[in-house]
This record gives C-alpha cells, sequence and structure tokens, in this order.
C-alpha cells in the first residue's frame, strides 16, 4: 500500500513542489485556501495514478484548523508523513508594523504548526511510525532587524522541532526542521520582502529545497538546511558575535 502525505500551502511554492516530488511513491492530501488551485494540481497528478484528496483550509481560522487536525487524527487513510509549509512573512519596523498583521503570522507560523505537529505526532505515535517535516527558515538562526517577528516565529519551529524529535527518538516517528535560504517562489512578491537584488547564488529553485528535505528524511537529518551556501551563512551566524550578526544583517537588508 502507498504511503500518503498531507502537504500545507500545497497551492504554491514549496509545499506544491513537495506534492509532486511526494506523488512518485505517496497518495496525497492538499492543504491551503486557494481550492481552485488544489483542484488543478490534483487533477494533475490523478492522471499519473496518485490518489490526491483536496481538502481547503484557512489555517488561521479555527474551522480550518480542526478540519485538518481531523484529518491527521484519522485512522482510516492514515496519514503518514506532514508536511507543515504554509506559513507567510512581512518586512518593516516592527514599531510601524500593523500589529493584527504580526499576530495573524504568529498564528499561522507559530499556532497552527504546533496544532498540526501535536495532531498527528499523537496518530502516528500510536502506530509506531510516520514523519513531519515543518518547514522553517535559515532566517531562524538569528535575529533579523527589518522581519523580526517573521525570524523569531521560524527560530520557534527549529527550536520546537529538534526538541520534539528528541522526545520522539524511540517512538518512531522522525521530525525534521526544514531551513530553506531565499527560494524563488511567490513568498516575496506575495510578503513584499525587497530581496530580488541579491545575486543569483543565494537562491535555489523550490525542487532543490524539496530534495534536500527528502534526502534528509531518509538519512534522519533533524535540521536541514538546504545549498552549500545556505550552510555557509548558518554556520557563519552560529560562531559570529551575536551583536555582530545582528547589526551585519540589519545594514545588508537596509542595504
Ligand atoms: N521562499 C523563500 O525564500 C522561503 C525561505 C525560507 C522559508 N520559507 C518558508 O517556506 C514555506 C513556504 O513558502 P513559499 O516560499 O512556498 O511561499 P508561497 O509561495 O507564498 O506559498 C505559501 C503557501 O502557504 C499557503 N498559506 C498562506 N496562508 C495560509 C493560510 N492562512 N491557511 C492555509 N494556507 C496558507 C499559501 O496558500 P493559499 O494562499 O492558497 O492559502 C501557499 O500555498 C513558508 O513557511 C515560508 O516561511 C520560504
Amino acid at each position: 500500500m502507498r504511503s500518503r502525505a498531507l502537504v500545507t500551502g500545497a497551492s504554491g511554492g514549496i509545499g506544491e513542489t513537495f506534492a509532486r516530488r511526494l506523488a512518485d511513491d505517496h497518495d496525497l492530501v492538499v492543504v491551503a485556501r486557494r481550492a481552485e488551485r488544489l483542484h488543478d494540481l490534483a487533477g494533475e497528478l490523478r492522471v499519473g495514478g496518485t490518489d490526491v484528496e483536496v481538502l481547503p483550509a484557512d489555517l488561521r481560522r479555527e474551522d480550518g484548523l480542526a478540519a485538518v487536525e481531523h484529518r491527521l487524527a484519522s485512522t482510516e487513510r492514515p496519514v503518514d508523513l506532514l508536511v507543515n509549509n504554509a506559513g507567510f512573512g512581512t518586512t518593516g519596523t516592527f514599531a510601524d508594523a500593523a500589529l493584527e498583521r504580526e499576530l495573524a503570522m504568529v498564528e499561522l507560523n507559530v499556532v497552527a504548526l504546533v496544532r498540526l505537529t501535536h495532531a498527528a505526532l499523537v496518530a502516528m505515535g500510536a502506530r509506531g511510525r510516520g514523519a513531519i517535516v515543518n518547514v522553517s527558515s535559515l532566517a531562524g538562526f538569528q535575529a533579523v532587524p527589518g522581519t523580526a517577528v517573521y525570524a523569531a516565529t521560524k527560530a520557534f519551529v527549529t527550536n520546537f522541532t529538534e526538541a520534539v524529535s528528541e522526545e520522539a527518538r524511540c517512538s518512531g516517528v522522525r521530525l525534521q526542521a526544514l531551513c530553506p535560504g531565499l527560494t524563488r517562489t511567490e513568498f516575496h512578491e506575495v510578503n513584499a520582502f525587497d530581496v530580488g537584488w541579491l545575486p543569483g547564488v543565494a537562491w535555489q529553485s523550490a525542487e532543490e529545497v524539496v530534495d534536500a528535505s527528502l534526502a534528509g528524511l531518509e538519512r534522519g537529518r533533524v535540521v536541514v538546511v538546504p545549498g552549500l551556501v545556505n550552510r555557509a551563512a548558518a554556520t557563519a551566524s552560529w560562531l559570529a558575535p551575536r551583536t555582530l550578526v545582528r547589526r551585519l544583517v540589519a545594514t545588508a537588508l537596509r542595504r
């Protein structure tokens, strides 16, 4: 029997790429708000023989989140792999930010991810197998002035995932924090991140990111930073003094 993966934020970018890659050997449940995009994707993947359930949901709303939790808890057609990928970011100084939007980001990037991780972990733990990929970011390795709350949500995702992966070590459930750097998707346009000027070497495709994640899952890697440039950046931010790192990041983003 084929395994089944549930991917959030599957209507575009990294999530859609996960769905396409996983369709080779998984049946799928695809989640996002834009149902039409999900149905188009499902139609395409079904041609290749993949069973695809479309589950439109706004993960910032109680009804949407509860529906996905319920699907993860179901023992019928159980989910073997959860990819917690839906997320967004904001830019600008925190003092000038619309607080509602910042809190909405915490609801999606943190609260929804924690609730879905819990639902999946309990269901998978009962079966003694499964995997959860939480999509974090390179931004989570240091403070990022200019996108303070976004970077903090991703620091949460990485630390949370690492801790739970250790707790779950003997349960048969693996967890991974995937920490991509700049990835070509709609993310920067949707969220008004002015990063187009950064050199090509700093960018990866969504395919490269997803391939690194799936390879990391095979090898049991808990924190996956895709790409040499990103790994170098992560190492530099671990080794350098925090004061220097946050000042440099602020200067780079101010240009
Ligand atoms: N692109 C990058 O450079 C980059 C780097 C590091 C980390 N990441 C992380 O990677 C993940 C995916 O980002 P991406 O680059 O693929 O961005 P994207 O192209 O903007 O895709 C974001 C996805 O999240 C979904 N989503 C947003 N709000 C949602 C909500 N309230 N409920 C349900 N789904 C929602 C969107 O679908 P709908 O609009 O249809 O709901 C979309 O499918 C995010 O967690 C992001 O923080 C991205």
